[in-house]
């Protein structure tokens, strides 16, 4: 506890000059400094001897009321033992200095004869990769990604997107039908069967209807359908599904942006190319081909995937008015695209996960 100002005055009139009492504590000081190996010892003992709670403190505040000829040799006395005591401090101090220094980098050092920790590193999938890249391109446009969920409702994987009742595409062998409950779905639609969903192109009317148009998404993800893992098909692949509702699009937009993708995808010379087909989503529809350079030569053209302008059945389950807006839509293959453009043969590769596989494409990362 402080004393106030009063008890300070007295504890200060009280003060005795005790001049064994300092020299004592100077010499066993000394005496200590000489065992001390580290700061923090030193520290301790430079407070017992010369601190605020020391003999030398106290003799030294009662200097002041010794009797003016006594006075001049204590001060001399005192200072002496300052001294003697600094001198040994000092030196003391110095060396431990110099031996904590040694210490430091003793345990700093590194020895370079130890073996290396040799875990293999991993590689990153050639296909999360161009899933990013992908993702890259639409962004750069100024794009939105939207990602809808794996377990989705019949109605947004088929009816929103004017698939009739028994279309074939829904058939138990194509489609994963999910048991138990029918959808609550987060945009409030209830009462349709679950499903995994066969197509990207499921989160077309989801997206329409959550966030509003003018629109401009791609849908990256996982589909699923009833398939056997063979050289070419895998029952879980990936898709990326692009889609565009504003007013006054056409079809030249369209082909604007496969091109555009073609050649981010498949190097400067690529190009896309559309042949009249049907799907129940778009009108009308079309192949996506494409071209590049092969460089087991011959080029030519090959499936891609599929595309045109959103029909307006669709736009009518997002409740927009085909009048008013028109849209373009397509989707391509993601393990498709891998295995044409680093020409790989057999669909195993891509899911068997060995990563002596996915090594071969991480230069360039
Ligand atoms: N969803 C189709 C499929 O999985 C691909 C597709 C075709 C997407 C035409 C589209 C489109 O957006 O317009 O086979």
């Amino acid at each position: 506890m402080i004393p106030n100002t009063t008890e300070r005055v007295l504890v200060a009139q009280s003060a005795v000059f005790d001049e064994q009492a300092v020299s004592g504590a100077v010499a066993a000081g000394i005496e200590k400094i000489t065992n001390a190996s580290s700061m923090e010892e030193l520290k301790a003992i430079k407070t017992q001897v010369i601190g605020a709670d020391s003999a030398m403190a106290q003799a030294s505040k009662a200097i002041g009321s010794l009797p003016g000829d006594k006075r001049k040799e204590a001060g001399k006395l005192l200072g002496r033992l300052r001294a003697d005591f600094g001198r040994a401090f000092g030196a003391k101090e110095k060396e431990v200095g110099r031996l904590e220094e040694r210490r430091e980098l003793e345990a700093e050092t590194v020895d370079m004869t130890l073996p290396i920790r040799r875990k293999p590193l991993g590689a990153r999938h050639p296909l999360s990769k161009l899933m990013e890249d992908v993702e890259d391109f639409f962004v750069s446009m100024g794009w939105q990604i939207s990602q809808g969920p794996e377990v989705e409702t019949e109605w947004y994987d088929f009816d929103a997107l004017n698939f009739g009742p028994d279309h074939p595409a829904r058939q138990m062998q194509d489609t994963f039908y999910v048991k138990g409950n029918q959808a609550r779905d987060a945009a409030g639609f209830v009462g349709s069967n679950m499903v995994m969903r066969t197509q990207t192109s499921s989160d077309q009317v989801r997206a329409l209807i959550t966030r509003g148009v003018p629109l401009y998404i791609a849908s990256p993800g996982r589909v699923f359908r009833t398939d056997e893992l063979d050289a070419t098909h895998t029952p879980v692949f990936h898709q990326c599904e692009a889609l565009a509702v504003d007013r006054n699009l056409t079809m030249a937009d369209l082909k604007g942006v496969l091109d555009a993708l073609a050649v981010a995808m498949f190097g400067p010379e690529a190009k896309s190319r559309l042949r009249p087909s049907y799907f129940p989503f778009t009108e009308p529809s079309a192949e996506l081909d494409l071209w590049f350079p092969d460089k087991k030569g011959g080029p030519g053209w090959i499936e891609w995937g599929g595309c045109g302008m959103v029909n307006p059945n669709v736009l009518e389950s997002a409740g927009l008015d085909p009048q008013t807006y028109t849209g373009f839509a397509f989707g391509v293959g993601m393990e498709r695209t891998l295995l044409l453009r680093d020409d790989i043969n057999d669909m195993h590769d891509l899911v068997e996960g060995d990563v002596r596989f996915s090594k071969q494409f991480v230069m360039g990362e």
